[in-house]
């Protein structure tokens, strides 16, 4: 009888190419568990980039796209039970369901390990595992974390070497021993009898996303799709590592960084927290109207920022990925033209509009939708019949994976090991009344709580209802790894690590008229309110105090080029207090919640800003 060590070097195609032997037992003992047909270590080359598309358009999962057009881009579709991040299928298993807290699922991790081995017992028959090792921010980085992946998704391993740095300089990391890596486990869950034929996009309707914050493990189950599948992005950059960031006192936040350059060659970098799907990626990439003469913006990051103090007292930040994972729905020449010069080679598209002349397309793409196109379900669309049936092209949560070494904006210092000094921190959400364009926080415990109660209504980014109002604190609620109430403690205990503090903003570019109509234009036009931030956070304009933090006298306003009447822009920061009175108290729906665990600075801000309105 063939041990399992016999079965498992017939399965190594290869030799491992690292010596560490807690990660080549690992590696043994998953694939004991799993039974894979084959193991591939992942070494990041062209080459085997190249082969894992191949193979990926023989199966069907991927089309290869027009390469006159569409250079090194492929296109793939899911099922449609597989498109977004599936928050109720999330967990977090710590020991205590306390450390959890409410605004997580919880499940006892015993329990959930028992379940979990069954299900990923015999999960990769008939499939390659593919040991997949990634760094979270620039190889070598005292910045930058490693986890290792085991995947059974081709699909996965082709988007995570343009999300991370995989490969083989991540294994001679690993070799050094220095770092504790991340283990992340993800299956499909869709094993392959012996004979039985693969299908485009293999998943299971049981899915399990899981983070043991306390051992640091990531165990995914059953989707093949974004932030459940891509385990560096939302599972391991976000939840586990601000559990690691709170027990090491630095902070892992949902916030892309960006850099702010005057005529003068003055920098300021701020890094700004959005709800998914609110304008992360567009504010990133913003190209400031003409007339705004020798500002520019230059990109760092979209969508997580890893931020620490530095010896001198202040924070500074790396993007911790590599590549963009964009909604594409909304993403045009006009709207971001950065973002479709990134994209427009080497990345891949999934569920938006295949063309018939092997090219994409979504909504909001160009202005006239393509006669004809298969729309995200593989279904033939037209115009007319997206008008019939309600039908759009391309699914709201279709996205772009591109590198971040290709967007035009890229800021020389992105992948500086350092990362790159932070001024300012906005928050944000989509707000259709009462939050004004902008306004800053008095002081950083009373920017804290702007952040805390942040609200937004909802999008596509996650499965659920569309369109209502959610507090997202500090646009963490999905991806915060342990108690809220101890996230809001830790974010005011950082204070006291810092020599320069960064002012805090909110910002709200979604206000709308009585009919409707968003009322601030945004996109590059945001940059007349980032120029106000830099100019405060560099002392160089007064602003108006008002009960719930300074906003900017339309004088303040760099105008030129643009026609916006003075009456629009003070509706625009207009502060209803009996619409603030009831904001604050729709705050305490998420204060009930985590009142055992708040830091008394919450209490204290909310009866400070009540007496003031
Ligand atoms: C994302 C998200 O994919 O926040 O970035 O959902
Ligand atoms: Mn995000």
């Amino acid at each position: 009888m063939k041990t399992a060590q016999d079965v498992l070097a017939e399965r190594f195609q290869t030799e491992p190419p690292t010596s560490n032997k807690h990660l080549i037992r690992w590696v043994e003992k998953m694939a004991d568990l799993c039974r894979p047909e084959s193991i591939h270590w992942v070494d990041g080359s062209k080459v085997e980039y190249d082969a894992i598309c191949d193979r990926l358009v023989a199966t069907g999962t991927f089309v290869r796209l027009n390469k006159k057009q569409w250079p090194g881009c492929f296109y793939a579709r899911s099922v449609p039970s597989d498109v977004a991040r599936v928050e109720d299928r999330t967990f977090i298993c710590s020991l205590s369901r306390d450390s959890a807290g409410p605004t997580n699922n919880w499940e006892d991790p015993f329990v959930m390990r028992r379940r979990l081995k069954q299900l990923f017992r015999g999960c990769m028959q008939g499939r390659t595992m593919y040991v997949l090792p990634f760094s979270m921010g620039p190889v070598g980085s005292p910045m930058s974390a490693i986890g290792v992946q085991l995947t059974d998704s081709a699909y996965v391993v082709a988007q995570m070497r343009t999300m991370a740095r995989i490969g083989a300089p991540v294994f001679a990391e690993i070799d050094k021993d220095e770092k504790r890596v991340v283990p992340c486990m993800h299956s499909v869950g869709m094993p392959l009898r012996p004979g039985q034929t693969d299908v485009p996009w293999p998943c299971n309707e049981t899915k399990y996303i899981v983070h043991f914050p306390e051992t640091r493990e990531i165990w995914s189950y059953g989707s093949g799709y974004g932030g459940n599948a891509l385990l560096s992005k939302k599972c391991f950059a976000l939840r586990i590592a601000s559990n690691i960031a709170r027990d090491e006192g630095w902070m892992a936040e949902h916030m892309l960084i960006l850099g702010v350059e005057s005529p003068e060659g003055e920098k300021t970098y701020v890094a700004a927290a959005f709800p998914s799907a609110c304008g992360k990626t567009n504010f990133a990439m913003l190209i400031p109207p003409k007339a705004m003469q020798g500002w520019k913006v230059w990109t760092v990051g979209d969508d997580i920022a890893w931020i620490r103090p530095d010896a001198r007292g202040r924070l500074r930040a790396i993007n911790p990925e590599a590549g963009f994972f964009g909604v594409a729905p909304g993403t045009g020449e006009k709207t971001n033209p950065v973002a479709m010069a990134t994209l427009a080679h080497n990345s891949i598209f999934t569920n938006v509009a295949l063309t018939r002349d092997g090219g994409v397309w979504w909504e909001g793409m160009t202005e006239k939708p393509p006669a004809e196109c298969l729309d995200w379900r593989g279904e033939r669309w037209t115009p007319e019949i997206g008008k019939q049936t309600g039908r759009t092209a391309a699914h709201p949560n279709g996205r772009f994976t591109a590198p971040a070494s290709q967007c035009p904006t890229i800021d020389p210092d992105w992948e500086s090991p350092d990362g790159v000094p932070i001024s300012a921190i906005i928050f944000g959400g989509r707000r259709s009344t009462t939050l004004p364009l902008v306004y800053q926080a008095f002081n950083w415990s009373s920017g804290v709580y702007i952040g805390a109660t942040m609200g937004s209504e909802t999008t596509a980014a996650a499965s659920g209802a569309v369109g209502q109002v959610r507090r997202d604190p500090m646009a963490m609620l999905p991806f915060c790894g342990y108690h809220m109430g101890d996230y809001f403690r830790h974010w005011i205990k950082m204070q006291r690590e810092l020599e320069v503090t960064p002012r805090i903003f909110h910002v709200n570019w979604f206000r709308k008229d009585d009919e409707g109509k968003f009322i601030w234009p945004g996109y590059g036009e945001n940059m007349r309110i980032l120029r106000w931030i830099v100019d405060r956070v560099h002392g160089r304009t007064q602003g108006r105090e008002t009960p719930i933090g300074w906003v900017p006298h339309y004088d303040d306003i760099d105008w030129s080029g643009i026609e916006f009447s003075r009456t629009t822009f003070n509706g625009l920061l207009e502060i209803d207090r009996i619409a603030w009175k009831k904001e604050v108290i729709s705050h305490e729906e998420l204060f009930i919640n985590l009142h055992d665990h708040l830091p008394p600075e919450m209490i204290y801000e909310r009866e400070l800003l009540i007496c003031r309105l």
